[in-house]
C-alpha cells in the first residue's frame, strides 16, 4: 500500500509546491468536474473491467464517475494531500461506489509494482509538478503493455476572455509568477505531447487532442468568478504570493474586484484551452 512515509523519506528535487491547496473555494472547483466534463478524451478507452489509477485526485468527484465506469474493475485514488481524500472517500461513500480505494503518494516515486493499472489517469495535476517527464515515466512503469497512460492539464497563457477588464491580466501575470515559484508549469497543456516524447513514448503511441471549458451563463459567471475571487484572497495560493513577495494584500484585493466585475457583465465569457494525451503502453 502506497503510504506517506514512501514519499518522505524521498526527499525529491522535484518536489513542487500544490499551488491552490484545498480551500474550499479551491474544492468548488474541483468539485464541479466529472468524468463527461473533464475526462472525455479517455472514456472511449474504458472497459468495465478495467483497473484505474487516478493520481492527484483531489476530492475525487471524477474519481468516483470513473469507478462508475468500471463496475467489475476497481478504481485506485492516489493524493499526496491526505487532507482532500476524506472529502473523497465521502463522495464514493455517497454514491453507493465499492469498487473505489484512496491512497496517499507522489507521482514522481509511486509505491506499485511495475505493470499495475490498465489505465493511469492524471487531470490537472502534472502543472503542478517539480517533473512532469519523471512523473510520466513512473505513470507509464505502472500501467500494463497495451494499457494507457492518460493526462490532461490547461494552459493559462492560452486562457482567453470577454470583456478586457482591467486587472484580469494582473491576474494571470501573477498567477504564471507564483505557480512557476512553487515550481510548475502553468502553460502545461501545450507541453504535455512534449513532456511524453522525453519520457520516451514513441511518437506513434500518443494521441494528442484539446478541448476547452467556457463559462457564460449568469450561474456559470457568478461561480467561475466567485471562487477566483474568492482563492485571490483566501487560498493558499494568496498567502504564497504575499509571502513570495510576488504581490501585496492590496494588489490581491484590487484581483479579486476585477474577477468580480468581470463575472457581474452580461456579455461576459471565459474560455479554459487543456491539452489531453493519452499514451499507449
Ligand atoms: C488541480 S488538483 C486536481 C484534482 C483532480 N484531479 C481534479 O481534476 O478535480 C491537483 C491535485 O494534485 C495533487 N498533487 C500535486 N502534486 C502531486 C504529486 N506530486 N503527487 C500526487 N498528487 C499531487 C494536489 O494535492 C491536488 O489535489
Amino acid at each position: 500500500m502506497p503510504h506517506e512515509s514512501a514519499v518522505h523519506t524521498q526527499e525529491h528535487h522535484e518536489s513542487a509546491v500544490y499551488t491552490h491547496g484545498h480551500h474550499e473555494s479551491v474544492l468548488r472547483s474541483h468539485t464541479w468536474r466529472t468524468a463527461a466534463n473533464s475526462a472525455a478524451y479517455l472514456l472511449g478507452t474504458l472497459r468495465p473491467h478495467m483497473e484505474i489509477l487516478d493520481i492527484g485526485c483531489g476530492p475525487g468527484t471524477i474519481t468516483a464517475d470513473l469507478a462508475a465506469l468500471v463496475p467489475d474493475g476497481r478504481v485506485t485514488g492516489l493524493e499526496r494531500a491526505p487532507e482532500v481524500l476524506e472529502q473523497a472517500r465521502a463522495t464514493a461513500e455517497g454514491r453507493g461506489l465499492s469498487n473505489v480505494r484512496f491512497v496517499t503518494g507522489d507521482v514522481h516515486a509511486l509505491d506499485f509494482p511495475a505493470a499495475s493499472f490498465c489505465v493511469t489517469h492524471a487531470h490537472q495535476v502534472l502543472q503542478h509538478v517539480g517533473d512532469p517527464v519523471r512523473a510520466l515515466r513512473e505513470m507509464r512503469r505502472v500501467t500494463k503493455p497495451g494499457g494507457v497512460v492518460a493526462v490532461r492539464d490547461a494552459d493559462y497563457a492560452a486562457m482567453t476572455w470577454y470583456p478586457a477588464v482591467q486587472g484580469l491580466d494582473g491576474w494571470l501575470d501573477l498567477y504564471h509568477r507564483v505557480a512557476r515559484a512553487n515550481g510548475g508549469e502553468p502553460d502545461a497543456g501545450r507541453r504535455l505531447r512534449a513532456w511524453a516524447r522525453e519520457a520516451g513514448f514513441a511518437d506513434d503511441a500518443i494521441t494528442s487532442t484539446a478541448s476547452a471549458w467556457s463559462y457564460a451563463t449568469p450561474e456559470e459567471r457568478a461561480w467561475w468568478s466567485g471562487l477566483w475571487a474568492d482563492r485571490t484572497v483566501a487560498s493558499s495560493y494568496a498567502r504564497l504570493a504575499v509571502d513570495g513577495g510576488h504581490a501585496t494584500e492590496y494588489e490581491l484585493r484590487r484581483i479579486a474586484d476585477a474577477w468580480r466585475e468581470w463575472g457581474a457583465r452580461e456579455d461576459a465569457w471565459f474560455g479554459v484551452l487543456h491539452g489531453e494525451i493519452l499514451c499507449r503502453v
